[in-house]
């Protein structure tokens, strides 16, 4: 039942109106009416009716008449109106992501209160005693400050802040919410650089100021906003594709659309025309490599063709600016909105940031910028007109009295300070004036650029920023899918008249770090939702993949894709001899491990002492050993000639790929953890498990999906690096084990 509140309701009114008055004018069944409260004294009523009846009678009887009066009506609660089954969902839902946002916010917060700072900063979360400098400007005009040891030459402490995260500074408030926050910019072992949005206080130039890693509020806000549209869509776009996601209404495809392409398969083809003849969403699958990213660029390019405005998205950062790659090369105006120091350096042109630098608005608002700060060098040779010399005065008696040029002091304020404080007002409302000028023109370049865009690249939940929020897509692509929650993803989902998803969730799930959360379902991506609900009519699946030598496959395809998974010939045999590698000599083990004939390598430390380490408190850990060998294969490699472009080196430990970035001089070569690398290729991949213990500990390494997409990343090579007496503890390592003994090469270090 929903209680109905009738306001305005005449004296004489009883029960029987009411009932007669929705029987009669809104043709409500009788048994739908429940109890009836008449408060005569506020002029209200309240009525219980059944949920299937309750829209209708507000929108008849609302501004009607009842007995002869107009009344208004409403539901006492508004969320009562809605279907039990929006509600659930977007409760549970609500709920979740509450969970998710205490659980980050217990992390930081609580640290930074519970926590000593010098505890912290053992964690890792935290720099102490820094000074920050001035370092000029970058991205238009948002501020840099170098923050180092406040003890010169110092090296900074070992933290798990890198470049992109959000930090806050503070002196010895840390939880003050007016500290400034700002984006690591670059990081080095004794600086670390921030930018900032507008110019910080001034106390962050003092000594032993204070550096946080910080919770990004906003990203839950957005979240949280585009579940709220599963409750009120504001439109009939957002009512349409909140009923496919319940399921309330069904999948639908349009007339079958043609569609021919010379670079993409039969099932590619066939993908990209299901996703045009669509008419709300599409999913495509496939295990890595299969062309799921060229797939959406090439379904993007025709649908630009068609005269969409498309946006393309993803969960991260890197998968972002894999789509970003690939849609550049194409002949389409792309903008990638997003902080571009979270873009790739060799992206950034592309940026939003970048391109508004461009137009000729900005540069407009950049003369006016010149102008202005003469006029604010020359304001400071003017009394400031504060308290102290003002006496009281407001800013238009002071105007007043210097215009009437008078000779004498005014509340003991002699002439020519008053004189100068005129001037200084004066100069105060041109200065106003040329701000807003300025913000006009910059807002101006900004919608220029994205009106003109073809196609906006950016994170799930950067679409749903206030740059963006006046933009309606036509389509919007969301690769990497499987990897994003359905409140992350709902973003991208509510912003386009149609969605095609892309994923496969045998490769990183979302990232949930509440246990409960992820327990009941915030783990689940809106991609495996919709697969389920809407079924096979609604999903492509490709099989055949076109990056990996057929021995790098067989283990992923074996062990997470039932055998599945076939190589396209082109790349079945492909090893590193086609490179031009291809150590004979067996004289060291390196050159074993790069022989082109083994495109699958175990290097094994089982006899050597190479134990795990890690930092008091840390949940990180390395492997100086380990790291050790892979410098060594790196330096062969490329002793051999081979390109360091072509190398990555990966990792699940964050503190081992520090370590491995201290010490690798070989500097196009890529060194980071799984995250980075997902939806990307290089011909050889060196993976260091680093744990090494004898509790048979592996830690995160149990998520098997880390380990699938490793290893599916290498075209040609993979070597694999670890300790068997630890990590074969665990069975799908034994596996691997025993399927690189079969394919590859075994060797005991
Ligand atoms: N039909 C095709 N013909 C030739 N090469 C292809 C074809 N489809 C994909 N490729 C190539 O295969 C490689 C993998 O493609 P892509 O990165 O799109 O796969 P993916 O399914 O997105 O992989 P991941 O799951 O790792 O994200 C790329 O080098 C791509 O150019
Ligand atoms: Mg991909």
């Amino acid at each position: 039942m929903v209680t109905l509140v009738i306001s305005e309701i005449d004296k004489s009114i009883g029960p029987g109106d009411i009932v007669g008055a929705f029987i009669n004018e809104v043709g409500t069944d009788s048994n739908n009416i429940g109890k009836i409260r008449i408060d005569k004294n506020s002029k209200k009523a309240e009525v219980e009716v059944e949920l299937a009846s309750a829209a209708k009678i507000i929108e008849t009887m609302d501004g009607n008449q009842i007995g002869g009066v107009k009344v208004n009506i409403k539901a006492k609660n508004p969320d009562d109106l809605v279907d039990k089954e929006i509600m659930d969902y977007y409760n549970k839902f609500s709920q979740l992501l509450q969970l998710e946002r205490e659980e980050e916010i217990d992390r930081h917060k609580l640290e930074i209160k519970y926590l000593s700072p010098s505890e912290r900063q053992a964690k890792g979360r935290a720099m102490l005693d820094l000074r920050g400098k001035d370092a000029g400007t970058a991205f238009g005009h948002k501020p840099l400050v170098k923050f180092s040891s406040k003890y010169s030459g110092k090296k900074l402490p070992e933290t798990e802040i890198t470049t992109g995260d959000l930090v806050m500074i503070s002196l010895d408030k840390p939880l003050h919410p007016n500290n400034p926050t700002g984006t690591v910019a670059e990081k080095t072992s004794y600086s670390i650089t921030v930018a900032f949005e507008k110019h910080p206080p001034e106390f962050i130039y003092s000594k032993g100021v204070r550096l946080d890693l910080f919770v990004n509020e906003t990203s839950f806000d957005r979240m949280f906003s585009a579940l709220e549209k599963v409750k009120k869509p504001q439109n009939k776009v957002e009512e349409r594709k909140r009923d496919i996601l319940l399921a309330k209404k069904g999948f639908k495809n349009a007339a079958k659309s043609k569609f021919q392409s010379n670079f993409l398969n039969q099932s590619q083809i066939k993908a990209v025309e299901h996703s045009l003849a669509a008419e709300d969403f599409y999913l495509i699958q496939g295990p890595p490599g299969t062309g799921k990213t060229v797939t959406a660029v090439e379904l993007i390019c025709e649908a630009v063709k068609n005269g969409a405005e498309v946006l393309a998205a993803a969960q991260s950062n890197t998968a972002v600016d894999n789509l970003l790659e690939l849609l550049v090369e194409k002949e389409l105006n792309v903008i990638r909105v997003g902080h571009p120091i979270r873009v790739n350096k060799k992206l950034r042109k592309h940026t939003l940031d970048d391109r508004v630098l461009k137009h000729h608005s900005y540069m407009e608002a950049e003369k006016l910028r010149d102008e202005v700060s003469d006029l604010i060098n020359k304001q400071d040779s003017y009394i400031y007109p504060g308290g102290k010399y003002r006496r009281g005065l407001s800013d238009q008696e002071i105007k007043e009295y210097a215009e009437r040029d008078i000779e004498h002091h005014v509340r003991g304020i002699s002439p020519r300070v008053i004189d100068e404080m005129a001037s200084w007002l004066e100069l105060q409302s041109k200065i106003d004036k040329y701000f807003k000028q300025i913000e006009r023109l910059e807002k101006q370049a900004v919608e220029a650029v994205l009106n003109k865009a073809d196609v906006i690249c950016s994170t799930n939940i950067t679409a749903g920023s206030e740059i963006l929020e006046d933009f309606h897509f036509d389509l919007s692509v969301i690769d990497e899918a499987t990897q994003a929650t359905q409140p992350a993803a709902l973003i991208p989902y509510f912003k386009a008249d149609k969605s095609i998803l892309l994923g496969d969730h045998k490769q990183l799930p979302p990232t949930v770090i509440n246990q409960k959360a992820a327990g009941e379902g915030l783990a689940k991506s809106l991609f495996e939702k919709l697969s389920e609900l809407h079924g096979d009519d609604a999903l492509s699946s490709l099989i055949i993949q076109y990056r990996m030598n057929r021995k790098i496959m067989g283990f992923s395809s074996l062990n997470f894709y039932n055998d599945s998974l076939r190589a396209d010939p082109s790349v079945a045999d492909a090893d590193l001899s086609d490179l031009g590698i291809n150590p004979q000599s067996e004289k060291c083990f390196t050159e074993k491990a790069l022989k082109a004939e083994f495109p699958m390598v175990f290097l094994d430390t089982i006899d050597m002492e190479a134990a795990e380490r890690s930092l008091k408190a840390s949940s990180s850990y390395d492997n100086p050993v380990e790291a050790e060998i892979v410098l060594d294969i790196l330096d062969r490699a490329v002793m051999l000639s081979m390109d360091e472009h072509h190398i990555a080196v990966i990792t699940p430990y964050k503190d081992q790929v520090d370590l491995l970035n201290q010490h690798n001089n070989l500097a196009e070569i890529e060194i980071d953890t799984v995250d980075a690398f997902q939806g990307r290729e290089k011909e050889m991949i060196v993976f260091s498990a680093v744990r090494s213990n004898d509790e048979a500990n592996i830690g995160f390494l149990r998520d098997l999906r880390r380990l699938n997409v490793a290893l599916t990343r290498a075209k040609r090579k993979v070597i694999f690096i670890g300790d068997s007496s630890t990590i074969c503890e665990h069975q799908s390592y034994k596996n691997l084990l025993t399927y690189i003994k079969r394919v590859g090469l075994y060797y005991r270090l």
